[in-house]
């Protein structure tokens, strides 16, 4: 088992590269079997996620051939089965995106009933009412979702709520359906609009995405193109964040600042400033962060994936701050590892009353999900002495390299394996 091992209190400087959205890779590389012909994806980030939908799809017959770190061609001609049936396909909850995939190109598709991150209960009711009412007949059997059907035809469909994975699923499902398809209440983030970018540069006709109404028109086929993923603003801004927690000066390249205005304007809200270049951003942390209050949003309002991170920030701010989180129940599982590291937040509900405090001081912790682990790490970077984050696995899921990111901006930060590695770097950090 690895964990990181963090000697905090140094500010970070210097410049950092993002990767590309994860979020949105998950979906494309789905999306990309919807073709017979060859797919060239780049800006892909190196995460076990990805890595682990790329083996589930080469176990359904996808061609798969890597080309470099950071970019993969696909051929979906050769897909036989449309059963998914991985170990690791249950781990990530993005396994549903074969569903649409898989049902919008083959008609039929089974898919493990998704699992990913414990942060809260995360049904799939909407994606199927999608798929229902574009004629799929759907089930859920032995821990698989089955969907499928003789044909599909468009629809109009009203998400009861604003759902990512229900958006991007019945995009995928409805682009190769007869006649025309409308999701109304639909999620509007970034990796939404790239899903359709990346679908229209295959032939779909896809308007709105964007938006809350989304308009598809049915095309028969799909095919090649060579698309680029968006830059990962949660990877930007759990980085933003760090920043802000060790008193540092850092530049992000290769992101969209429009993207990140949610999270540019909270940090403003604690006292940092904010310089947005064309690809790239600043920020300068103050000498002391000031509390403030946060409310979790569908986009374009604050993100429920950065919420951790936020909450680190305000517990080492002046005064007392409010997190409100309105998507998931069950986001505030790190509370308890913060508070072995000095900090004083009392959960009710899905509200977190913070009372700001002096620092945090370094304790042993695990990582309960991909981004609260991320915020942990950060809580390390900014705490008097030395953090262990155990359960890195979690965060793996989700950041390339983080720990060597990290170190770029001068942090004492690494990756270890034993107790004897983690010795050693207790002798060399003093
Ligand atoms: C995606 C992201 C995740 C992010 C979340 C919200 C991926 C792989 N994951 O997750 O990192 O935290 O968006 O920005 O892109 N819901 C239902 N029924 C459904 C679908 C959703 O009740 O059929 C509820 C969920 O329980 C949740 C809310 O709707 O309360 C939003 O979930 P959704 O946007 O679907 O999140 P994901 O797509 O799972």
């Amino acid at each position: 088992m690895e964990q990181y091992i963090i000697k905090g209190g140094i500010p970070l400087h210097g410049d950092v590269e993002i990767g590309g959205a994860k979020n949105a890779a998950l979906a494309i590389l789905a999306a990309a079997n919807m073709t017979n012909e060859t797919v060239y994806i780049d800006n892909l980030p190196d995460v076990r996620d990805i890595n682990a939908l790329l083996e589930a799809m080469e176990g359904i017959g996808t061609r798969i051939e890597r080309v470099g770190r950071h970019a993969v061609k696909v051929n979906g001609s050769s897909v036989e089965n449309f059963i998914v049936e991985s170990e690791s396909m249950k781990k990530i909850r993005a396994s549903y995106y074969l569903l649409g995939a898989l049902l919008g190109k083959y008609k039929k598709a089974q898919v493990p009933l998704p699992g990913g991150c414990n942060i809260g209960s995360r049904p799939i009711d909407q994606h199927l009412k999608g798929f229902k009412a574009m004629g799929a007949r759907t089930k859920v059997e032995h821990g698989f979702v089955i969907a499928e059907a003789e044909t599909l035809h468009g629809a109009h469909i009203f998400l009861d709520m604003v759902s990512v994975g229900a958006t991007i699923n019945i995009m995928m499902a409805a682009v190769m359906a007869e006649g025309s398809t409308t999701i109304e209440n639909a999620a509007k983030e970034p990796h939404v609009v790239d899903v359709a970018n990346f679908l229209n540069s295959m032939g779909a006709s896809i308007k709105g995405a964007g938006t809350d109404v989304i308009r598809i028109k049915g095309v028969r086929a799909l095919h090649r193109t060579e698309y680029s993923i968006i830059p990962d603003q949660i990877e930007a801004g759990t980085f933003m964040f760090a920043a802000a927690v060790t008193g540092g000066d850092i530049v992000l390249h290769n992101v969209i600042p429009k993207h990140l205005e949610a999270t540019s304007s909270k940090l403003m809200e604690l006292g940092c400033r904010i310089h947005e270049y064309d690809d790239a951003i600043q920020v300068v942390a103050p000498a002391k962060l000031q509390g403030t209050h946060v409310k979790t949003m569908p986009y374009p309002g604050f993100p429920t994936d950065m919420q951790p991170q936020m909450a680190v920030s305000l517990a080492i701010a002046d005064g007392t701050s409010i997190v409100t989180e309105s998507i998931f129940e069950n986001r505030f599982r790190y509370v308890d590892e913060l508070a072995r590291m000095g900090a004083s937040v009392k959960v009710e509900g899905n509200v977190a009353v913070i009372s700001g405090v002096e620092r945090f001081t370094g304790a042993r912790v695990s990582a309960p999900d991909l981004r609260a682990g991320a915020a942990l790490v950060i809580a390390g970077l900014a705490a008097e002495g030395i953090t262990i984050v155990d359960d890195i696995y979690y965060i793996e899921r989700g950041y390339e390299n983080l720990d060597q990111k990290f170190q770029g901006l001068g942090a004492k930060i690494e990756k270890v394996a034993s107790e004897k590695e983690i010795q050693k770097f207790r002798l060399k950090v003093g």
